[in-house]
Parts: C-alpha cells; structure tokens; sequence
C-alpha cells in the first residue's frame, strides 16, 4: 500500500514541490511546510487504511472533519524529501468530531505533523469558505520577501501596492493583493488565527521577518503564488528604496487590471 501512495500523482506532485522550494532557497532547514487536503472522491482507496496514531489537536478542526491532508512532518528538511518521503511526509484524516487527526501513512519512526498545523487547518478553513476548489496551502521563508518587511511599511494596502508596481503580472496573478502580519511567534494558535482571518480575503499572507502562506487550488497555483511575490520582492530589494525612476503608475495598474478582467482591490490604488 506505501507503495501505491509514493505512487500516486498528488505524492508525486507534493515531493517535486518540495525539492523545487529547498532548490529556489526558500527552505533552508525545517524552514516551512505544506498541507494539502486530499480529494476523497479520487482517493478513496485512503479511508481503508488503519489509523497507526493519533494526534490531537487544540484548535477548532470541525469544518475540515474527515478529510485527508498530505502534510509536512514538523522538523522535517524540505532538501530531505525527494529522498526519503514517508519519513518526511505523512497522510491525516481529520477526526469526525474535529479534535484529533489519525495518521495512515508516513511519519515514520515517531514523527509529528508540522508545528504551523494551527495556521495550515484554520488557512485551510478560512479559504475553503471562499473557494470550494482550496486544496493547498503553503509556508516558506522567500528571502527577499521576508528582506522586504525589513523596510517596507507593514500594511496590506501599502505591501500589495508596492508588489503590483514590481512587474506587470502581478495585479493579473494576486488581483486582492496580499495580507502582511506583523511579527509573531511562529508555531503558535495565535499566528494561525491571524493567518486564517488574512486569508478570507487573500490567497498570500505574509508574515514580517518570518516568511510567506501561500494557498490554491492546486499545488502549482499556491507555488506560482510565492514566486510570483517572491519575483516582485527581488525586484524591489534589486533596485533599492530611492531609486525609482520608472513605475508602474495606479492609472496604468487599472488599465491592467481591466485588460486581464481581473477583479482587484481597488482601494489599494490612488486615483
Ligand atoms: P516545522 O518544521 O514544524 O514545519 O516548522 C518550520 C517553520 O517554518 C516554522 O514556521
Ligand atoms: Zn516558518
């Protein structure tokens, strides 16, 4: 059965993402960590397997009850994946009652699931309201991203403005912007309900000298989310505060937004 699971194309797709993040730089160390909520339907083959242990969890899970989640164990080197992947990854079902979660696979030899579980199953929660298609969310320390908290004001309206004048795809590919928290302690319930009440409204909640969430509906849009604000965040640490000469200007940013049809926070610009 381990077999049939390393084989599945999710597996697959979950253990290439986590070598491409550690090759970009994204995860040093234990640096980050994925959940993605598994499709039931596709699957089903899971709800066979017996439970082998039992987490519990000190948060509300209820409303992601009974799904399976592929998840990064905590501690585990992203570099370490492709290698050896059911140490480094595992398959939870999320007790009915929504207070503990059943491991069926990976973990091995006494793992835990990731210490951002909080942030993950509440970001998980919160865009699934929003989104019935949510499958994935995401967690790196981006270098130029978490550079950029360093000298940038810390509000979503000022971050996002800034990362859409970047380059041009960035209103098309992040048209709500982004969510900034201030700095927090890491692996705590308090970052995870912060995170979660950033992603009602956006898919990249970016935690000051920390890192980045990223969620999609798939594994590439959640990727393609980080590099995209990655991408913008280089640019802006590349040129330096000052420096600008050339932008793009909120008029130009509306022309296109209008272009692509993209829905986008209009009181993020200045017109
Ligand atoms: P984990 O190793 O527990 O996933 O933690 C890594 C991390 O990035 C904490 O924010
Ligand atoms: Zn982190």
């Amino acid at each position: 059965m381990a077999m049939d699971i390393l084989e599945a194309p999710f597996m697959q797709e979950l253990i290439r993402t986590c070598g491409s993040m550690y090759r970009l730089g994204w995860n040093e160390r234990n640096g980050g960590n994925i959940s993605m909520i598994i499709d039931e339907g596709e699957f089903a083959f899971l709800g066979n397997l017996p439970i082998l242990r039992n987490f519990s969890i000190s948060f509300d899970a209820k409303d992601v009850a009974g799904r399976f989640l592929a998840v990064t164990r905590g501690g585990s080197y992203f570099r370490n994946v492709e290698i050896d992947p059911a140490h480094n990854l595992g398959i939870l079902r999320i007790s009915d009652d929504g207070k503990s979660a059943g491991l069926l696979w990976g973990f091995t030899g006494e793992g835990q699931p990731t210490s951002e579980l909080s942030a993950h199953i509440r970001s998980h929660t919160a865009r699934l309201r929003q989104d019935p298609h949510h499958q994935v969310v995401t967690h790196c320390h981006a270098t130029n991203t978490v550079a950029m908290t360093y000298i940038h004001e810390l509000s979503d309206k000022a971050f996002s403005h800034t990362l859409w004048q970047m380059e041009s795809e960035c209103i098309v590919v992040f048209p709500e912007g982004v969510g900034v928290l201030p700095w927090m302690i890491q692996g705590s319930d308090e970052i995870g309900k912060a995170t979660a009440a950033k992603m009602e409204s956006y898919r990249v909640c970016i935690w000051a000298q920390h890192g980045v969430f990223a969620a999609g509906g798939s594994l590439d849009e959640a990727f393609g989310l980080l590099e995209t604000v990655e991408k913008a965040a280089t640019i802006y640490i590349k040129i330096g505060r000052g420096g600008i000469m050339n932008t793009i200007r909120d008029h130009e940013l509306k022309s296109l937004a209008e272009a692509f049809k993209v829905n986008y926070r209009k009181d993020f610009l200045s017109l």
